[in-house]
């Protein structure tokens, strides 16, 4: 590294995917049409898609070369091997089971180890990860530290699991506990690492329990950056060794590739324990597939192994970070409250701070959102109460925080288009008292935010 402080994107472009400017008019039409509803749009009208980084990321030359590579052989495909030797180089496993996308992984998992009676401790489970513990009848419980509910308080690792909470629940209801999982990061938390002091500290707990620790490694190289920079005494060390260092501290793990594996589809389950992995090996049949595929073709297998080894690249971690990094401080300056510090595939902007005349159950966040692709064409995420505030025996109240994700694509948007966005969030919020709130017109019994229509109010 030397002098300069441009943030540049550490490739070129090779292949160009046209998006498509729209009109304000255009948009606003395309609004109606979708209910207001961002999930119901068109993506050809959105101009800058910042809906999720999950499987929208680019790939690389070398990725689309190792497409070439897939073979697609139904069982024992060279590509198989080479995707099990990728896996296995980071995170070092005795069986790695590949799945469609993780929330498969999950289903197989919980299959496996949840059902009635049963709890599972998580510094935050993921939404599917909580849907797929809850549908076996186990109870999903978050133990995150306090700092990771506080939107504005500044903590290195926000992510970090609450020891004493997880050693109480352990103390109370060892039992019923099959496992213990960490999410790296914490996605549901704004995108918050894990320090490896923590990891190891959990470790600790789980042995003193007898319990196997599972990771959701879904963003793991991105995590391994952040210990890198803040945690004392890792700077020197190779991302790579700090993410074998992870693996090497726990039994299993479930992934989506979709993420870190810089790939548009695909994940995995890994696991140690030789029993479990047999029963888990089992259901994969049942639903995705034969053991050396699961739910793949070959030339997706091949696509991740390449993505696995361009992840833990570190010109690649810095500038993926500093370019989060640089949305967050834009929207910082411009005075948009946001979650701090900013995570690593998103930025968090705080609606229900920014928009406090709207009452959460006039949605600010859906508010917020709508505005960044009417004025803008910029697709964000409400996680608030549209995603969280109904409960299953019909009644609806206040979320603990009404958000807006702008989550990043990987490789995906370049600087100019990142100021862009600054450009439109910074007009939207020069008129957030104008912005008004919105009903729900329709919507299903349960993962409302997917298809709910709505209508604007005033
Ligand atoms: N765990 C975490 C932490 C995730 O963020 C996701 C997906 C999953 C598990 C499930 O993986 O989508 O491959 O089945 N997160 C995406 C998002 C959908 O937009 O944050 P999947």
């Amino acid at each position: 590294m030397d002098r300069w402080t441009t943030i540049i994107e550490p490739f070129r472009i090779h292949a160009v995917e046209p998006i498509r400017l729209t009109t304000q008019a255009e948009r606003e039409a395309a609004l109606e049409a979708a209910g207001w509803n961002l999930f119901n749009l068109h993506a050809d009208v959105v101009l800058i898609d910042l809906l999720t980084d999950s499987g929208t990321g680019a790939m690389s030359r070398d990725q689309w070369a190792a497409i070439m590579h897939g073979d697609e052989s139904y069982a024992g495909s060279p590509s198989w091997f080479t995707f099990l030797a990728a896996v296995q180089d980071l995170f070092p496993f005795r069986h790695v089971i590949p799945t469609h996308q993780g929330r498969a992984a999950e289903k197989i998992l919980f299959t496996a180890v949840g059902g009635a009676g049963k709890v599972i401790p998580s510094n935050t489970h993921f939404d599917t990860t909580r849907a797929n513990v809850e549908f076996t009848g186990a109870e999903a419980v978050d133990l995150v530290i306090p700092e990771g509910r506080e939107p504005a308080t500044i903590h290195p690792f926000k992510g970090n699991m609450d020891l004493a909470a997880l050693d109480a629940l352990l103390t109370a209801r060892g039992a019923d506990v099959p496992l213990v999982m960490v999410t790296i990061t914490n996605n549901s938390g704004g995108g918050q690492p894990v320090s490896l002091e923590n990891l190891r500290a959990v470790r600790e707990v789980c042995d003193r329990f007898g319990k196997p620790l599972f990771l959701d490694g879904c963003r793991f190289a991105e995590n391994a950056w952040f210990i890198k920079t803040r945690e004392p005494d890792q700077a020197d060390r190779p991302v790579k060794d700090i993410v074998r260092e992870i693996g090497g501290l726990v039994d299993g793990m479930t992934m989506s590739a979709k993420k870190d594996g810089l790939a548009n589809i695909g994940g995995w389950l890994a696991v140690n324990d030789d029993a479990l992995a047999e029963q888990c090996r089992n259901l994969l049949i049942l639903t995705e597939g034969f053991p050396t595929y699961g739910g793949l073709a070959g030339r997706d297998l091949e696509a991740i192994a390449q993505g696995l080894r361009e992840v833990v690249d570190e010109d690649y971690l810095r500038y993926r970070i500093t370019s989060t990094a640089y949305l967050g401080d834009a929207l910082d300056q411009a005075g948009i409250p946001l979650v701090k510090p900013y995570g690593g595939h998103a930025v968090y902007l705080d609606a229900r701070a920014l928009l406090p005349h709207i009452p959460p159950l006039e949605y600010p966040g859906q508010a917020l959102a709508v505005e960044l692709y009417r004025a803008g064409g910029i697709r964000g995420c409400e996680i608030g109460t549209v995603m969280f505030g109904l409960h299953p025996d019909g009644t609806e109240s206040a979320a603990s925080m009404d958000l807006v994700r702008l989550a990043i694509p990987r490789r995906t948007y370049t600087q100019s288009h990142i100021d862009y966005v600054i450009e439109v969030a910074r007009d939207v919020a020069s008129r957030a008292s104008s912005l008004r709130g919105y009903r729900i017109a329709k919507q299903p019994a349960a993962l409302r935010h997917f298809t709910a229509r709505f209508q604007p109010l005033g």
